[in-house]
């Protein structure tokens, strides 16, 4: 197929490796490819990168290096703290987390269910949030863990995690969040935070490579045995090339927070104001208090995976925001869970931009939505105000 410009905004999904972190990971494949733990010069070589790997991401957090623990992705780290909190505390079986958390944690609270623990699934308001009243409300005697997302993937809505994390502390629960698509776009109330979960991939760095941080008197059990890397927490051999470039993207993301974060909201309300402005639309989740990068829309009378197909023709990669990956097409569960109606969630688009993203692209995808839904609304057997 024939195409002219690509634009790219499907940055929740994954987003282009910086060319800064592709330069610093190379040599960590062929030239200071030792395994860190060898005593040689080149082992020796490997495990100065990740030191000065580990306290670079450690600064960010105000945390101190023993506090990271290098994983395999976001869902490593999800796992990691989940099963790996309960796993060592197994009198206190009762787990609080919401209906809207990403499949890495709700999956892990899922099966700790058929593992004997309790889990419950906070409701949200009709913009995704989290009551912290209702956490409040739900924690008991034996709850040990509160996990909240600090920014939702598919809808961008905000998560009011100070307010949760302050509640935690006072009832001496610990507190858990999912930070991959809020970690270097806003700031995060570090205090409150027990642990926390990043995906480099997210950030302009390498997919399969992550980070938890885990607050120093925190115990955890691991879920990789093996020769006891990472503190004992996550064996296998360090991913040096990986971690050199997840460090790289976090320097460069932080160093440019304070020009990308308010350029991206720029571009939301762009999006919002244009998207929501033709018949049939919503805007699914917070108006304002939202990620930068995340806008979420509802078309009446169509399917989010036409409208995703259309736009690719035009050469604009977006996303339906519902992780539609069942085969009985079952509409997003956040878009449920925020009560969009049945029909106006199956044709949900996300559109997320990143640092690359520039205003002709947001041009782009406003000139080229409109022809598109009209065209799939005349082939669609719904009508719209139906
Ligand atoms: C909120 C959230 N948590 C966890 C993950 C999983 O991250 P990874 O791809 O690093 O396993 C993602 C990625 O889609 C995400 O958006």
């Amino acid at each position: 197929m024939e195409m002219t410009r690509r634009i790219y905004l499907d940055n929740s999904a994954t987003t282009p490796v910086a060319p800064e972190v592709v330069e610093a990971m190379l040599p960590y494949f062929s030239k200071v490819y030792g395994n860190a733990s060898s005593l040689h010069g080149f082992g020796q070589a490997a495990h100065k990168a990740l030191d000065e790997s580990r306290e670079a991401i450690a600064e960010t957090l105000d945390a101190d290096p023993s506090e990271i623990i290098f994983t395999a992705g976001a869902t490593e780290a999800d796992n990691l703290a989940i099963k790996g909190l309960a796993f060592s505390n197994p009198d206190k079986r009762h787990i609080i987390t919401s209906k809207i958390e990403h499949d890495a944690v709700l999956s892990t609270c899922k099966w700790l269910e058929t593992q004997g623990r309790e889990v419950t699934y906070l409701d949200v308001d009709g913009n995704g949030r989290v009551d912290p009243e209702q956490v409040a409300e739900e924690i008991r005697e034996d709850t040990l863990l509160v996990s909240v997302m600090a920014g939702n993937n598919e809808i961008g809505t905000i998560e009011p995690i100070e307010k949760i994390g302050e509640i935690c502390r006072e009832h001496g629960v610990v507190f858990h969040t999912d930070a991959v698509q809020a970690y270097a776009k806003i700031p995060l109330p570090l205090d409150v935070i027990d642990m926390l979960s990043v995906s480099a991939h997210k950030i302009s760095g390498p997919k399969g490579v992550g980070f938890l941080y885990v607050r120093k008197g925190i115990k955890l059990i691991p879920v990789l045995h093996g020769g006891g890397h990472e503190r004992g927490l996550r064996s296998g051999t360090e991913n040096i090339p990986g971690i050199v470039g997840m460090a790289t993207a976090v320097k460069l993301s932080f160093s440019e927070m304070d020009e990308v974060t308010p350029r991206l909201r720029g571009y939301r309300q762009r999006l919002i104001e244009s998207i929501t402005a033709l018949p049939g639309t919503r805007l699914n989740g917070d108006r304002t208090d939202s990620l930068p990068h995340v806008s979420n829309f509802s078309f009446a009378g169509i399917e989010g995976e036409s409208l995703v197909m259309r736009l690719d023709e035009k050469g604009i990669a977006t996303s339906t925001g519902s992780a539609c990956s069942s085969p009985n097409l079952e509409p997003s569960h956040v878009l449920v869970a925020i009560g969009v109606p049945l029909t106006m969630a199956h044709g949900s688009l996300r559109i997320s931009t990143g640092r690359q993203t520039t205003d002709d692209d947001i041009d782009a995808i406003i000139a080229a939505l409109p022809p598109v839904v009209g065209k799939l609304r005349a082939i669609s057997p719904f009508k719209v105000g139906e």
